[in-house]
């Protein structure tokens, strides 16, 4: 049974490594969800390209709650989350990879929760911990053994795009305690969250963000960094899949279970 799926950002569109792909269409209250399951070595893997095999959707208009749902229906249980990302500091540099382990939510029009009330009550989901500290843990060794630069650890601020942030902005997000800036890993991790999902994000530091190094920012200068980053990005999600443990202690799907936290 699939039991982890990639969720692929900006750079990260086609399932390759992967064998024996089959496609299949997801129906969900939402809108259907293409998804590509594939092999690699024992481990069967899901995959869904964020923006679109094209690159078509713009993060402010993903359709974030069908590709979720899609992926519990699917009986996925981890997920494994690309992120093209601006860096706000040095340390954290153009073409390395950052594990995030918070994140701060400027995002002001999405869909962001399965819950609206009425029959259902009323629910608030804890998110002290946002992204899955086991399947960090898998990553972080998969880095180690590949010899690839990741960080572990630091703060995702989601901002709504599409446009990029202002220097001021970025001033703010620094002095506010952020590290790294994005458009799309909220809601997409409060998402699975809800659902009891485990999630990773593995971002993929593109350029440093407005302001912090003189210049104007560029799409394709995003591009670009990222098409040199895939190999390595794709090498250390496949090596982490075999430290994903079967059994997890993490609270990622115990939350919604709480008394106290639902309704
Ligand atoms: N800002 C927001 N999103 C991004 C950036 C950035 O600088 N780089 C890649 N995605």
């Amino acid at each position: 049974m699939v039991r982890t799926a990639v969720i692929g950002g900006t750079g990260v569109y086609d399932p390759r490594l992967l064998d024996d792909v089959k496609e299949i269409m997801q129906d969900t209250p939402y809108g259907k969800v293409q998804i590509s399951i594939g092999r690699y070595q024992e481990c069967e893997v899901a995959f869904i390209p964020r923006h679109g095999i094209q690159h078509s959707i713009p993060p402010h208009l993903i359709n974030y709650r069908a590709n979720i749902m899609a992926l519990k229906m699917l009986g996925i249980k981890n997920i494994l989350a690309t992120a093209a990302v601006g860096s706000l500091h040095f340390e954290f540099k153009p073409g390395q990879y950052v594990l995030a382990d918070q994140f701060m939510d400027f995002t002001k029009n999405r869909h962001n929760t399965f819950y609206l009330g009425g029959e259902e009550g009323v629910v608030h989901c804890d998110m002290t911990v946002p992204y899955c500290p086991e399947l960090r843990q898998a990553l972080l060794k998969a880095g180690e053994e590949k010899g690839l630069s990741v960080h572990n650890g630091g703060t995702y601020v989601c901002t709504e795009g599409p446009r990029f942030e202002t220097a001021a902005e970025i001033m703010m997000f620094k002095q506010l305690g952020g590290h790294l800036v994005g458009m799309t890993s909220v809601p997409e991790v409060c998402l699975a969250r809800e659902l009891g999902l485990c999630y990773a994000n593995i971002s993929i530091v593109t350029n440093f963000a407005a302001g912090v190094t003189p210049g104007i920012l560029t799409h394709s200068e995003v591009l670009d960094l990222m098409q040199q980053n895939i190999e390595g990005a794709r090498c250390l999600i496949m090596s982490s899949l075999k430290y994903l443990p079967e059994y997890k202690e993490c609270d990622c799907a115990r939350i919604l279970s709480e008394p106290g936290v639902i309704k």
